[in-house]
């Protein structure tokens, strides 16, 4: 997380610096700064929250950086030290003349900083950060060349990073590197960029190097020179960006969760089209670069996510188990890299990631990588690194999501997984025919059912002011929909702040049911299918503990009416295709209580929508 831009050119430095650092703002939001060289000094601006408050500091400043030719800036999720204005960056050295935003972990960064201290470094913030910071100037101050500094210091430094650097003795020049953290460098004419990502500089160039691990790049308004480890010149690769310049808009909407939510029924037909034509016609899914003979000896698959995508994953897996009878396990990242695995070359290893960025995904396919194991990315980010370590990429195409939470991305990862089971099970004759024409026919008339849905919210509004002032809420589920509820109820934590558990409904009595009474509301997923008697035993247990009982259902018995407090109707669907319907009103339910309570619904607190940590 974090976002780092730099620029180097005749245009309004702070402009650039501040318009770049906008569109990487879903990487964090609770500080933000930027160091420019003007009028012979290193000048250093920051602002604790958000963006906009820097904006406004250096509005009333421009009168001290308009003769700017250099610039960095920064946008920060606190690592280290609290997010204020201290520990934002750019940090700096002993006397001020060097700068340096970071995005990344520096892991020895306390050994480094107590040896500094002792040769003399005075330290403001809390950060791993300003240890570059120092350790850079020290070697600048042996060298007098910047870049050799840099070159020196980063072979002392663990972790990660991506960082860029400017010094006041060193005229119109960024040093940029990167290490395990995104950096690319955008080329323009009589000016020069650097970004953690394409947004921040698409509206001034699409021609752009990706550094690579260890690379150094050297930035002059007329120059871009990039060296490797070892200081030999390199000629990079220079890419032409795929994306053109796009205003984001909320197209009318109050936020950018609501107008992605609304957005999920095109995003299905989206995926669709090229790839299911007719219920009858076979899916078409070239992305699957397995032939179909080792498609059809496949006897494992190991899928790793995290958040939202470790949801849509595990749906995912009982999509496959059902349509193709191989056995699908799936794990979030963050535990799977620090065990013994025994993903081996005969398992597809299944990567889901919207932002194809997650430190901890992004190591888990590495590992398997490394194992031989064939490697399937799905992801909303088909330019980003775990893209490029795919032997399969699955880009799902849900368009750009601003929102921190995940929604229209999620729906469209659950697509993937469709196809990829239908696909699959067509190679395999795994699943009956007729049935395999069922599910088709219901994706294909899925989106006019979800459309449908969106059209009767009110009831849905409703129900959030009703249940806004619970402190606690439970999602209970069986089958398919577990991971609905546990996706129901991420949703409400991460934007009303709400403590919310998915639960299966099953486990409930072992334990949870303890905590119920005439406060606590349980929301039961009840879609028709085979285990909707179950959850209906399930709800009956929760209502003679007196919950607060809300039903969400497809089933049309007016009987429902009797047990629940509450009934969510939404229209009917298979029950292996429901997961995609039942999402949509829980993702609305968390919407209306999080903006019902004045909630930062698209930036909630503590988060950010790309998690380069782990
Ligand atoms: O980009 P990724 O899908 O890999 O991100 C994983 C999670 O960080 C993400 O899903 C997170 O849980 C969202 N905020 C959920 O809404």
């Amino acid at each position: 997380m974090c976002g780092i831009v730099g620029y180097v050119g005749d245009k309004s430095v702070c402009e650039v610096l501040t318009g770049g650092l906008s569109a990487l703002e879903y990487r964090g939001y609770d500080s933000s700064g930027v160091a420019v060289i003007a009028d012979n000094e290193t000048k250093i601006y920051k602002a604790e929250g958000k963006l906009q408050n820097l904006k406004d500091l250096l509005a009333e400043k421009q009168n001290e950086v308009k003769t700017a030719r250099v610039g960095i800036g920064h946008i920060r999720w606190a690592t280290h030290g609290i997010p204020n204005e201290i520990n934002a960056h750019p940090h700096t050295n002993n006397d001020g003349k060097l700068a340096v935003v970071h995005n990344g972990i520096i892991e020895n960064y306390k050994e480094l900083r107590a040896k500094l201290e002792q040769q003399g470094a005075i330290f403001h913030s809390e950060t791993d950060t300003e240890t570059v910071a120092h350790l850079v100037s020290q070697k600048y101050n042996e060298t007098h060349d910047l870049k050799e500094a840099v070159r020196l210091a980063t072979k002392e430094l663990e972790g990660a990073y991506a960082l860029c650097i400017i010094h006041k003795d060193v005229k119109d020049t960024i040093i940029a590197t990167r290490r395990n953290a995104p950096l690319l460098i955008g080329l323009g004419e009589g000016e020069n960029f650097a970004a953690s990502d394409v947004p921040a500089i698409i509206e001034h160039t699409k021609r752009a190097i990706y550094l690579d691990d260890n690379e150094i790049a050297v930035l002059t308004p007329n120059s871009v020179d990039v060296y490797d480890s070892d200081n030999n010149k390199i000629n990079p690769k220079v890419e032409l960006l795929p994306w053109e310049p796009i205003t984001l808009s909320k197209m009318g909407y109050k936020h950018f969760m609501l107008k992605e939510i609304h957005e999920q029924p095109d995003v299905i037909r989206n995926f669709l089209s090229g790839k299911l034509h007719t219920a009858d016609s076979k899916a078409i899914l070239n992305e699957v670069k397995l032939d179909k003979e080792s498609l059809k000896n496949l006897n494992r698959i190991q899928v790793v996510a995290c958040g939202t995508s470790l949801h849509a994953a595990i749906v995912g897996k009982y999509i496959i188990e059902e349509l193709c009878n191989i056995p699908v396990d799936v794990e979030a990242s963050s535990e799977y890299i620090y065990r013994t695995t025994v993903t081996d070359e005969h398992t597809l290893v299944i990567g889901v990631s919207q932002s194809g960025e997650t430190a901890d995904t992004l190591t888990a396919v590495k590992q398997s990588k490394a194992r031989g194991s064939h490697i399937l990315i799905i992801t909303n980010r088909p330019d980003s690194a775990m893209a490029r370590e795919a032997d399969s990429l699955i880009p799902v195409d849900a368009g750009i999501e601003v929102s921190v939470a995940a929604t229209k991305s999620y729906v469209a990862q659950l697509m993937a997984f469709y196809m990829l089971a239908i696909h699959l099970a067509e190679i395999k004759g795994s699943a009956d025919e007729n049935y395999l024409k069922e599910i088709k026919n219901e994706l294909l008339v899925l989106p006019q059912k979800i459309e449908l849905l969106l059209t009767k919210k009110e009831k849905i509004q409703k129900c959030s002011r009703m249940y806004s002032s619970s402190k606690n809420f439970i999602f209970i589920a069986r089958g398919i929909n577990f991971a609905t509820a546990l996706e129901g109820a991420l949703k409400l934590k991460e934007i009303s702040y709400i403590n919310a558990t998915g639960y299966p409904a099953g486990e409930l009595k072992h334990g949870p049911i303890a905590m119920l009474d005439e406060t606590l509301p349980v929301l039961s997923i009840m879609m028709t299918g085979k285990v909707y008697e179950k959850i209906l035993s399930n709800a009956q247990e929760s209502k003679a503990r007196n919950a607060r009982m809300i039903a969400l259902t497809d089933s049309t018995d007016e009987k429902l009416e009797d047990l629940f407090d509450y009934v969510l109707n939404v229209p009917h669907v298979h029950e292996l295709i429901s997961p995609m319907m039942a999402i949509v009103p829980l993702q609305l339910l968390a919407y209306y209580i999080a903006e019902f309570l004045g909630k930062d619904v698209d930036q909630p607190r503590n988060l950010a929508k790309s998690v380069t940590v782990e």
